[in-house]
């Protein structure tokens, strides 16, 4: 396998940590290049979950270095939890990198976040509360506190100086710097031994023709400059991500693939033209399990959109789809799928880029048969019901990439590798 990215193609929750686990087997290392524990990826082996917030999906393959780049802002603190939950579960957490310029989320990132969107009131963006935005903020301002800071006590505490009281002055916050800085050289401490600089490490694998997998967080929807503005996350998911995030260049990256439900869900605020409000809606967060990974919240649901697959195609550079989780839809009549949005009588097949149109579009559908059979427990791309196959031919012709992996249920064997 090639340096390969993989990118979430709808609003985040495609299912990339289960996909990324699958993958994860054939390469050498995988990174995370952006967001921070606002993720939850799930992987399911033998029935027994997990879900990584800020951990790599490939941990659970013992010799696979695991990677937090640059662009990832990182709470020390549940990172800290995930490597000691992995630990009492037996995993061995050996081969994990933390890099010295990733910049940390702190407590008060929470705090902010909250008063923010108390102020939003009925426009608040429904984040994860996880002080992503806050933390993004902080680094573009220039005042943000980076993980090499926290084996610093006097860079951390002139740091923590300049922000307690840029806190106290803008939000009226009267926070202790004793406590802080002693706790977080503390976590510096627990920490060190993961600590490096990751893009040299990354470098010098590529170096050695070793192959590496990048892991896309949230979704190409909830990209901070090509998402639904301003209802997306703080960061890059999509592709152009990985260079900054990690320190590569793109000439280092050869593919890129996209995940996708079959179906399409969101968590959160904001716009999303194929949302089924109504019995078909609750039927897909039923079978679909459609509840948040990180916050427990119900996702809403949707048919898939041929309109934002295009996009993500176009936004990434998409080589290819993983398609996940049709076997959520192997019990309905028929199924619709959004071919192009109609706003005041204009068809429009291109993911537009003004909000206006995002929240007064109206999808146009073409409907298909349903299969009507259990593809659960599918095991060859030929024994698919035809109905499915004509379906996945039609999601390919809309986004105009091949379906290379196809997901029929949770666990990590139920894939199937496509002609
Ligand atoms: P991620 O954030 O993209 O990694 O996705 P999440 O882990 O947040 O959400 C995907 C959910 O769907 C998880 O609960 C997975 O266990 C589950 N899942 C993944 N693939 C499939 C599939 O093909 N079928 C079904 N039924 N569930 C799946
Ligand atoms: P994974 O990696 C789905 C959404 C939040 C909110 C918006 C901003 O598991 O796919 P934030 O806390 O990032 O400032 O919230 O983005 N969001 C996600 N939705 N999956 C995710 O991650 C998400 N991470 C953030 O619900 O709408
Ligand atoms: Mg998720």
């Amino acid at each position: 396998m090639s340096n390969t990215v993989i990118v979430g193609a709808q609003w985040g929750d495609e299912g990339k940590g289960k996909i990324i686990d699958f993958l994860a087997k054939k390469v050498d290392a995988v990174v995370r290049f952006q967001g921070g524990s606002n993720a939850g990826h799930t992987v399911v082996v033998n029935n027994e979950k997990f879900i990584f917030h800020l951990i790599p999906s490939g941990i659970l393959h013992p010799g696979k270095k695991c990677i937090i780049g640059n662009g990832v802002v990182v709470d020390p603190k549940i990172l800290i939890a995930e490597i000691e939950d992995l630990k009492s579960r037996g995993i061995k957490v050996d081969d994990l990198y933390l890099s010295s310029q990733a910049h940390i989320v702190m407590p008060y990132h929470m705090e902010i976040e909250r008063l923010e969107e108390e102020q939003r009131g009925e426009g608040k963006i429904g984040t994860t509360k996880r002080g992503i935005g806050p933390a993004y903020t902080d680094k573009i301002a220039r005042r943000g506190i980076r993980v090499a800071d926290l084996l610093e006590r006097e860079t951390l505490t002139q740091k923590l100086k300049i922000n307690l009281e840029f806190l106290k002055n803008f939000y009226g916050l009267n926070l202790s710097l004793k406590n802080a800085l002693e706790e977080y050289l503390q976590y510096g401490r627990k920490l060190k031994r993961y600590i490096t600089d990751t893009s040299m490490l990354v470098y010098e694998l590529m170096r050695e023709g070793k192959n590496v997998l990048f892991e896309g967080a949230q979704g190409t929807l909830l990209d901070v400059d090509h998402g639904t503005y301003p209802y997306v996350t703080s960061s890059n998911p999509t592709a152009g991500g990985v260079c900054t995030g990690v320190g590569i260049g793109p000439t280092r990256i050869d593919k890129v693939l996209g995940v996708a439900k079959a179906y399409v869900t969101r968590v959160g605020e904001g716009p999303f033209p194929t949302e089924i409000k109504g019995e078909i809606g609750e039927i897909l967060k039923n079978r679909g399990k459609e509840y948040g990974s990180t916050t427990g919240r119900p996702r809403r649901c949707g048919w898939f959109d041929g309109v934002v697959l295009r996009y993500a195609v176009r936004i990434n550079g998409l080589d290819g789809l993983i398609l996940t989780k049709l076997d959520v839809l192997d019990t309905l009549d028929k199924i619709k799928i959004c071919v192009a949005y109609k706003y005041k009588h204009q068809v429009i097949r291109e993911f537009p880029s003004q909000p206006r149109i995002w929240q007064e579009c109206e999808p146009i559908y073409e409907e298909m048969e349903g299969w009507k059979e259990d593809t659960s427990k599918v095991t060859r791309s030929k024994d698919l019901p035809w109905k499915a196959k004509k379906y996945l031919k039609k999601i390919e012709e809309e986004g105009g990439v091949p379906i290379h992996l196809l997901s029929v249920g949770p666990q990590r064997g139920d894939l199937l590798v496509l002609d």
